[in-house]
């Protein structure tokens, strides 16, 4: 069958690496796609805001399934108006992506099916807010309830950082995704992310990852979208992922399906291992970024026909349980200098000998013959091992053979693993 894939960074890449090696892959398309994608499958242009270009493109390509990268089309209906048309997605429809559209919306949730998380409370208006914060005690976490790019959320250390936070977001400081704000207990303890695939009734596990949401080495300065990752995540063992199928992800996909939601796709649950057990941070729509790129490394099987049981209503009854390898992948994320501020645009890049690292591109163009720059994460240099210390120096080996001078990276992706590794040598 013929495929639209919709994306453009390394989460994209390591799907259509993985898509096209399938035997029922005809033809790959991908919209954006990059010079990486380009690769494995034909890039088109193609505006996923207008759904009715989505779905003309479809019927001209004779493409029969979709597969949605990111969240912000799904959140905007694309998955409904797909199957609107008689093709198939991989993605879950609006009323069950608001999962990620809405905060409140999972709390409330997480409240009414007995999901452990952190406490909350929930705003439409700034006074209430405000006289509502002192319960909450310090550190307290401030989050602008709707999409707003991986940004709006403040953990605030004082008392006036909290209520500045509030009245930033319902200042607009995150246009409409501030509208409603959620106040919430600060939880302390290891964050892993953790992956299930679902057809809207059934849910099966697809592997754990830990990333390095800080720009710098140590974990220090501001945020990111991730500068590296690893999987699986082995302070996620057996026991505490059959917990959270237990406790979160089974009773969400239950009660998604009784609200006539029914989530069909990837879920991507945000956990803190609290010493009260697992606690839901929140869910994304979508596959981590770069999480996917080391699932993708260590996926067996055949994703298009996982995919497709998934956009398949009761699909996944009688598929194959995804299998991983029991392999270590890490991912070293190569930005461009100034990320995550404005990052400097055009650099040349000369990928040498990496071996057997894959480079997923993620910011990537061409100009001319010459692979540049094009965003603030360039590339995703991607090692498997037998131990996380093996996946990390073969991943440095490949970032030392790429001569990217306007770039970065951190050197330190998976130290809290390798630490562990070494005390237990
Ligand atoms: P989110 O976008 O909800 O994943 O939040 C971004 C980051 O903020 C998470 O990865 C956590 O590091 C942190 N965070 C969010 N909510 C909490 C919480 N209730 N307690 C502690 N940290 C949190
Ligand atoms: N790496 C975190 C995310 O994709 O949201």
């Amino acid at each position: 069958m013929n495929i639209l894939l919709i994306g453009s960074g390394g989460r994209e890449h390591a799907l259509a690496w993985r898509l096209s090696q399938s035997p029922l892959c005809e033809k790959l398309f991908a919209s954006p796609g990059n010079p990486g994608i380009a690769e494995c499958a034909e890039c088109v242009d193609v505006d996923p805001t207008d759904h009715e270009a989505v779905i003309a493109f479809c019927a001209a390509k004779h493409i029969e399934f979709v597969v949605v990268g990111p969240e912000a089309p799904l959140v905007d209906g694309l998955g409904d108006s797909l199957r609107a048309a008689c093709i198939k997605v991989f993605g879950p429809n609006a009323n069950a992506a608001v999962l990620e559209g809405s905060k409140g919306f999972v709390k409330d949730l997480c409240a009414r099916e007995n999901i452990p998380t952190a406490a909350y409370s929930r705003h439409t208006d700034k006074s209430a807010a405000l006289a509502d914060l002192p319960r909450f005690g310090l550190p307290v976490v401030i989050k602008a309830d709707g999409l707003a790019a991986g940004k709006g959320v403040i953990i605030a250390e004082t008392e006036s950082e909290a209520r500045e936070a509030i009245e930033h977001m319902f200042g607009g400081g995150f246009g409409d995704a501030g509208a409603e704000v959620v106040i919430e207990e600060f939880m302390t303890g290891e964050e892993v992310s953790f992956f299930a695939i679902s057809d809207g009734q059934n849910v099966v596990p697809f592997g754990s990852a830990q990333d390095h949401k800080r720009v710098g080495d140590g974990d220090t300065g501001p945020n990111t979208g991730g500068m590296g990752a690893y999987s699986p995540a082995p302070v996620f063992t057996p026991e505490l992922e059959a917990d959270v199928m237990d406790r979160i992800i089974q009773p969400t996909v239950k009660a998604m399906a009784r609200d006539r939601r029914p989530y069909s796709g990837v879920f991507f649950a945000g956990l803190m291992l609290t010493a009260q057990g697992p606690k839901l941070i929140e869910y994304n729509c979508r596959f981590g970024d770069p999480e996917c790129q080391v699932l993708m490394m260590r996926f067996e099987g055949d994703l298009v026909e996982l995919l497709i049981a998934a956009a398949t209503e009761g699909g996944l009854a009688a598929a194959a349980r995804p299998v991983l390898s029991d392999k270590y992948a890490l991912t070293v994320v190569m930005a461009a200098n100034g990320y995550p501020g404005t990052p400097e645009k055009g650099g040349a890049i000369t990928i040498g000998n990496v071996g057997a690292a894959r480079i997923f591109h993620a910011g990537t163009a061409m100009k001319g013959d010459q692979l540049v720059a094009n965003g603030g994460r360039v590339l995703n240099v991607t090692a498997t091992g037998a131990s996380v210390t093996e996946a990390q120096a073969a991943a440095y080996t490949a970032v030392d053979a790429i001569n990217f001078p306007t770039g970065f990276a951190r050197r330190d992706i998976g130290w809290r693993e390798i630490e562990r590794e070494k005390s237990q040598s």
